[in-house]
Formats: C-alpha cells, sequence, structure tokens
C-alpha cells in the first residue's frame, strides 16, 4: 500500500505522477483532507478537474476507486444496497419445489449475503486488500435533499444499517472525494464535514503544464496559443466558458489537422471543440476570432 503523501509538495508531485497539475491551493486541501481523514468537498465550473482528481489520487495511491454517480431521484437502495429479488424469487420457487417447510431457516437464507447486491457506498466500507478505498460522490448537486441527510450520517460514522444483516462499519473510512457543480447549494451541515475547495480555471502557466501533460504531441507554440486564445474567451462574456477538458480537446483536434500555430481559419473550422452553444460561436465568429486571435497573441509576446 503506497504511504499517504507527507507534506503539500509531495501531495502535488504525487498527483503530478499522474498528470494531474495541481496548483498550490489544490494541493494544499487535498493533503490537508488526507492527513485529517476529511472528506474533500469541491465545487466548481464544468470540466476543471473536479472528477479527475479522485481518479488521479486513487492510481496515485494504488486505491480502489469507488464511484457514485448521482442524479436526480437517486435513492439509498441504489447508491448503498439492493436485495437481488430474481434471485430470492428462484430461490423461493426452489424452496416449494424441494418441499422446504421451514420458514425461518428460508428467511434467513434469502436475506444473506448471497442475495445482497452491493452499491458504491457499502462497497466503500469494506475492507480492500490494497487499503481503504477512494469514494468519490460526483455531482452530489443532482441529487436531493434526503439523500443529503442520508449521506451526512454516513459520512459521520461511516456505518450503514442493513436491518436483516445488521450494521456494516469501515474498520478504517475511505478516502473521500465529493463534487457539485454549483446547480443549487448542497446543505451547510454536509459542507461542515468536508474539507472545502473551490477549484477555478487555471491560470496561463498551469495550464500550460495541463497541456504539455496531457497533449504532449502539440507543439509548445500551439499548446501556448491555445491556452491564451482560451483564457481570453473565459474574459468574454459567453453563456458557457470553456473548461480545461475543453481546452485539452481542442488541442487533440488541432493536433490531428497537423497544426503547428493557430490561425482565423483554423479557430473557425474547430470552435466546436471550445464551444458547445451556438450563440456562443455566433458571438466570437468572424472579425472577433482575428480580434481575439491578436490579443491572445499579443499577451503571448508580452509574456515572453
Ligand atoms: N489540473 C489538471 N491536470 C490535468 N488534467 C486536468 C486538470 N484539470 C482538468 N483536467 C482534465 O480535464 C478534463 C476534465 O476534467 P474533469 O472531468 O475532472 O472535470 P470536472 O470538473 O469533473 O467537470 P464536470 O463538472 O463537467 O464533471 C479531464 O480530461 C482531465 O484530465
Ligand atoms: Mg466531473
Amino acid at each position: 500500500m503506497t504511504q499517504l503523501p507527507a507534506s503539500i509538495d509531495d501531495t502535488i508531485t504525487l498527483l503530478a505522477g499522474q498528470n494531474y497539475i495541481a496548483g498550490r491551493d489544490l494541493g494544499t486541501v487535498a493533503f490537508l483532507a488526507l492527513k485529517l481523514g476529511k472528506p474533500l468537498f469541491l465545487e466548481g465550473e464544468a470540466g476543471v478537474g473536479k472528477t479527475e482528481i479522485a481518479r488521479a489520487l486513487s492510481s496515485a495511491l494504488g486505491r480502489r476507486l469507488i464511484r457514485l454517480q448521482c442524479y436526480e431521484g437517486l435513492d439509498a437502495s441504489s447508491a448503498i444496497y439492493e436485495w437481488n429479488f430474481a434471485a430470492q424469487m428462484v430461490a423461493i420457487r426452489t424452496a416449494e419445489a424441494v418441499g422446504q417447510t421451514d420458514r425461518a431457516a428460508l428467511r434467513t437464507e434469502l436475506f444473506s449475503d448471497e442475495f445482497l447486491i452491493r452499491r458504491p457506498l457499502l462497497e466503500a466500507l469494506e475492507p480492500q486488500p490494497e487499503g481503504p478505498p477512494v469514494l468519490l460522490i460526483d455531482e452530489i448537486d443532482r441529487t436531493d435533499e434526503p439523500f443529503e441527510a442520508f449521506l451526512l450520517e454516513l459520512l459521520s460514522d461511516y456505518q450503514v444499517t442493513i436491518p436483516e444483516l445488521g450494521t456494516i462499519r469501515a474498520a478504517e473510512p475511505p478516502i473521500v472525494i465529493l463534487t457539485s457543480n454549483r446547480t443549487r447549494e448542497v446543505h451547510d451541515a454536509l459542507k461542515r464535514r468536508c474539507l472545502y475547495h473551490w477549484v477555478d480555471y487555471p491560470g496561463f502557466q498551469r495550464e500550460l503544464s495541463i497541456l504539455r501533460a496531457r497533449v504532449p504531441e502539440a507543439t509548445e507554440k500551439l499548446s501556448a496559443e491555445i491556452v491564451a486564445f482560451v483564457q481570453g474567451l473565459r474574459g468574454e462574456d459567453l453563456f458557457k466558458s470553456p473548461g480545461v477538458a475543453e481546452s485539452i480537446d481542442w488541442a487533440r483536434a488541432l493536433v490531428a489537422l497537423d497544426a503547428v500555430a493557430l490561425s482565423p481559419d483554423l479557430i473557425t473550422d474547430t470552435v466546436g471543440a471550445v464551444l458547445k452553444y451556438q450563440d456562443d460561436i455566433a458571438k466570437i465568429a468572424g472579425a472577433e476570432t482575428t480580434r481575439l486571435l491578436d490579443k491572445a497573441k499579443a499577451e503571448l509576446a508580452a509574456v515572453g
């Protein structure tokens, strides 16, 4: 089992080993979450690396990644456990066929481990050979308040009670990462259990490092122009600003076209990798594209 990082720098290096480029702010809060054994609550715009950090941490630490994707209407049974109803029915029929009459024994058998379907939250409480897993509770803002209240309970004592089986308690708590796109505010009580961090768009240097790590086949000039252009776009009044995911996709698209530098035509042809709303695309079309590109190049020249 890989040791937990011993310092903030260690944490940043560990993540960089997985091509995840964290700033000092995120590195600090991630280090503390690991050190203090507290859940990490990450909020931020789409495509800024909230989900990816859980993946990076789990591979860096050699821990299993257990992901609970939240959605509207997610209930406790889909998140913790369910009974395998179909298999239970078969077992009942079989018992009938062989003339088994001991109802108590049948009941015990039907609600035993064999018929239990483990969902992510239960799995995360059970011991794993590699050590406590990384539990990613992704996009919690999509669930409703009752589910949040339930999570709050789970995150306070890391145990769940299955009426037929008893209480299952994690010997060692999992490493928990919660993410939210802030489509609604998550309850204070839940946030209070966690270390909170707002994941912002990276600055120029960090985004360039991310492109170097993720799209090494892009030339340095192309990557720098992409980053400068995208950073400029984030300053425009758009319906949906591009995230890091879009910069990466765009770089890959441009590399696929053998591009080594940006031009207004190339931008127009590939803009769908960066902007996903027609209104936004229309807003930066034509002369705007040239203006934004000139501005990006001027900024690049200024930073040398
Ligand atoms: N700091 C980073 N270092 C390396 N890659 C990054 C970083 N931030 C984002 N990425 C890349 O950007 C992409 C999007 O990241 P991710 O899916 O984690 O975003 P997200 O914040 O969870 O977005 P959403 O809210 O849409 O789910 C991934 O492919 C990830 O590899
Ligand atoms: Mg995500």
